[in-house]
Formats: structure tokens, C-alpha cells, sequence
């Protein structure tokens, strides 16, 4: 079974290939020789993932399954979602980023916030979702040096340590994506 993952991000590709089935053959956006963005101009991480993974499949023929993720925070009533990696402008860094949350977070009690992961499966005409959340706190300030994004302030629950102070292997085994993937890869196997 041949199946595009879109995206290029090599580190997603890889968590993806540990967890599928070996049989599948996971196809990249470099694999298929697209090399335009794809569209992504919804409100949510639902809508998102299905636009990306409907434009590869109609645009190039081929069975496709896309993800979007991002991190909300209750206290800014789910916000950055799917803002999360153009928080503070278009082009911003994860600095950029981490740096806004702090600040629109400062005095704020209640730190309460999630990673949340959908991904959108496109097999023939029919779509499929798969969902992955990890709850946890915004923390203070930057603690640690691993991953990207917000992962030097989210503390996952039952954690003491930040995703960006625990090792790699630990935090891609609980993360909101993996979650999702292991899900995708469960139905992918019943699907065979
Ligand atoms: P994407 O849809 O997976 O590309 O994620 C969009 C944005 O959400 C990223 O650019 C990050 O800012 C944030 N994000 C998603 N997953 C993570 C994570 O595991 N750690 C930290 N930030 C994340």
C-alpha cells in the first residue's frame, strides 16, 4: 500500500515510519515532486489537515493522510491553536512565539494548556480522522534545550520536567503526535 505523508519535515517522517505497518510504503512531498505549499487556511486543526491531505490527493492521485497541530492554552481560550507556529507574525520565530505566550500568560493563574494533533487520512473519497492530546502547564520561563516550538515551557502532566528538558525517546513515546499516529497506524493495519 502506497500512502503520502505530507510533509518534508524529516523528523515528523521518521516518527511516522517507526509506528506504521513496515508495508506501507510511506511516500514524502519531495517522493511525489510537490513542492508548493499547501493550503492551510482554516480555523481548525481539523479543517487544516483535511485541506492538505484533499489537495495532494486530488491534485496528485494518491491515498494521503496530513497532520496539523498546535498548542492551546485555557486561559487564552485555546489560543495559539492554529496559530501556534505564526504566533507573534507571520515568519516568527519559536522565540518569537514562546515570548508572546509568556507575556499574554504573566499574572495569569491558571496555566492549564494543550498540545492537540489531528490528522486527516484520505483513502479514496472517504476521510478519517485521528486525534492526539497531552495536557499540561505553561511554565514560567524557558527550561531546557530539546525539540522546538513551545517545548522549553509546556510541563506534560505527571511530569516535573519541560518536553525541552526530557529526553527525545520520552517525549515522542507520550506526544500529542504520536498519539495520533499510533492511532492512524491501528487503522491503517485493520484496513490491510
Ligand atoms: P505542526 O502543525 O505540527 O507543524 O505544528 C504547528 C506549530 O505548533 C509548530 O510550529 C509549533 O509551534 C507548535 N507545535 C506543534 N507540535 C509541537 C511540539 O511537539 N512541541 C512544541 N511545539 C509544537
Amino acid at each position: 500500500m502506497k500512502i503520502v505523508f505530507a510533509t518534508n519535515n524529516k523528523h515528523k517522517i521518521e516518527e511516522v515510519k517507526k509506528i506504521l505497518p513496515p508495508d506501507i510504503e510511506l511516500l514524502t512531498l519531495f517522493d511525489i515532486g510537490c513542492e508548493e505549499d499547501l493550503p492551510e487556511t482554516g480555523n481548525t486543526f481539523e479543517q487544516n489537515a483535511a485541506q492538505k491531505a484533499r489537495y495532494i490527493h486530488d491534485k496528485y492521485g494518491y491515498d494521503c493522510f496530513a497532520d496539523d497541530s498546535g498548542l492551546e492554552a485555557e486561559a487564552l481560550h485555546g489560543r495559539p491553536g492554529v496559530y501556534s507556529a505564526r504566533y507573534a507574525g507571520t515568519n516568527s520565530t519559536s522565540t518569537a512565539n514562546v515570548t508572546k505566550l509568556l507575556s499574554e500568560l504573566n499574572m495569569e493563574e491558571n496555566r492549564k494548556a494543550k498540545f492537540r494533533t489531528v490528522i486527516a487520512l484520505m483513502i479514496g473519497e472517504e476521510t478519517s480522522y485521528f486525534e492526539g492530546e497531552i495536557k499540561g502547564e505553561i511554565t514560567l520561563r524557558e527550561r531546557g534545550s530539546n525539540g522546538f516550538g513551545y517545548d522549553p515551557v509546556f510541563v506534560p502532566e505527571g511530569f516535573h520536567v519541560t518536553f525541552a528538558e526530557m529526553a527525545p525517546e520520552l517525549k515522542n513515546k507520550i506526544s500529542h503526535r504520536s498519539i495520533a499516529v499510533q492511532k492512524l497506524a491501528e487503522f491503517l493495519t485493520a484496513e490491510k
